[in-house]
């Protein structure tokens, strides 16, 4: 190809002297705003292995997650080897999946964003270094995305596609099986990243913790989180067999804790014998594979059914309380709640009242976009690509990174 004479040529070769040719385009890429820009997006720190393409970080192409749950299940929690192994099997289907779903080849993808962390450190590897060889095989730009503030993104696809954007400052929570963390979320500068500020976080498990814990003492199965919503709203008025009470945190008043309320479940099944067999007989139905909601419900005295909701109320009582004083605090404009748990029914029923009470807006993604997932890892890394946020080859998993 004939390159043009003259003073027009000279600025790109300069410009092509002091950068690296390869960080050249992308940096371009990025500061043009008027190219659209499809982002493959990879995750890998947990238990799902999820790829989704987005378009300007907005536009959901495709969204595609391959959950590992049958594959924990009977440990009754995440086994980080076999998570590694499942994820190392599942990430090459799952991404071309993504792409023919999008209706894209590989080379038609503008950036490759992937979860650095917070995560399963052998769980991360294997994102990464799919995502890194992938970046550098097609030569394109790379982008590290913090988990956690995919977790934030998939609030903003969310809202993006009934049409009414969260407005700021607002305060984050992210309630899921790993994270219980509060932050301050604003506008940082002109390419729609986003500043956070922690106000508070769990002192012990998260509250997807709590859920998953509970519901294995009380041989519910696993995960605990969706069987346990369910089954409290089966309870109806049954007098409560134990009452807890608000968690107490000494310091900041704004931090989790849910050790103590699992400790007292425990305490109080095993003072009550009367809750043995029919844990017994819960076990044996799952070990025969029957898991369902209706085959469980069926095996669940009035009193556990009380029980569970007991708990739950005390669950959502301290999420929505803390986070509603927050906003309040900060006069927030908006509230907005990820993670897996932010798919219970009830902790999202409780926020919208109390949202509606107290006239702030609160904001969830769909159930899908709640727990992990790709699409949520794409948008993310949109805004960090626009800022010129790149990373190479040298990127390493950090499975204890800060958002703040
Ligand atoms: O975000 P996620 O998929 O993975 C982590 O990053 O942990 O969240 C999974 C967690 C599990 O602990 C699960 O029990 C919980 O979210 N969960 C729920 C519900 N659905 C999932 N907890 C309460 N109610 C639910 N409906
Ligand atoms: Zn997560």
């Amino acid at each position: 190809m004939r390159m043009p004479e003259g003073p027009q040529r000279k600025i790109p070769a300069l410009t092509a002297m002091r950068a690296p040719p390869y960080l050249q385009p992308r940096e371009l890429l990025a500061q043009n705003e008027t190219v659209p820009v499809r982002i493959l997006g990879i995750e890998s720190s947990c238990d799902e292995t999820a790829a989704a393409v987005v378009a300007d970080g907005r536009e959901i192409l495709s969204t595609v997650v391959a959950s590992q749950i049958d594959v924990h299940r009977k440990y009754g929690g995440v086994v980080p080897e076999l998570a590694s192994r499942e994820h190392l099997r599942q990430i090459v289907p799952v991404v071309r999946e993504a792409l023919s779903q999008a209706g894209m080849q590989l080379q038609d993808v503008d950036a490759i964003g992937v979860t650095q962390g917070p995560g399963l450190v052998g769980a991360l590897l294997v994102g990464i270094t799919y995502g890194k060889t992938l970046a550098e095989a097609l030569k394109k730009p790379l982008v590290p995305v913090n988990h956690l503030e995919g977790h934030v993104h998939a609030v903003f696809l969310e809202a993006h596609k009934s049409g009414r954007a969260p407005k700021l400052p607002a305060v984050c929570l992210i309630v899921s099986g790993g994270h219980t963390v509060l932050y301050e979320v604003k506008l940082d500068g002109r390419h729609g990243t986003f500043n956070y500020r922690k106000l508070g976080q769990t002192r012990d498990d998260a509250a997807g913790e709590a859920y998953d814990k509970v519901a294995k003492l009380l041989g519910l199965g696993y995960p605990g989180g969706p069987i346990l919503d369910r089954l409290a709203a089966a309870a109806n008025s049954v007098p409560a067999p134990v009452k807890f009470g608000p968690t107490k945190t000494r310091g900041n008043p704004l931090d989790f804790s849910f050790s103590g309320l699992k400790t007292a479940v425990l305490y109080h099944v095993r003072e009550h014998p009367e809750y043995a067999a029919e844990i017994q007989s819960r076990e044996e139905a799952l070990a025969r594979g029957e898991r369902k909601y209706e085959q469980l419900l069926l095996l669940c005295s009035p009193q556990t059914l009380a029980l569970v909701r007991e708990f739950q109320n005390a669950v959502v009582r301290d999420l929505v309380d803390r986070t509603m004083a927050a906003a309040e605090d900060l006069s927030a404009e908006s509230v907005l709640v990820s993670g897996g748990v932010a798919a219970n029914s009830q902790l999202r029923s409780t926020f919208e009242d109390r949202g509606r009470a107290k006239g702030v807006e609160v904001f969830f993604p769909s159930r899908a976009l709640s727990t992990d997932n790709a699409a949520m890892i794409a948008a993310a890394a949109y805004f960090r690509f626009r800022a010129g946020q790149f990373g190479d080859t040298s990127l390493n998993a950090d499975p204890s990174v800060k958002l703040a």
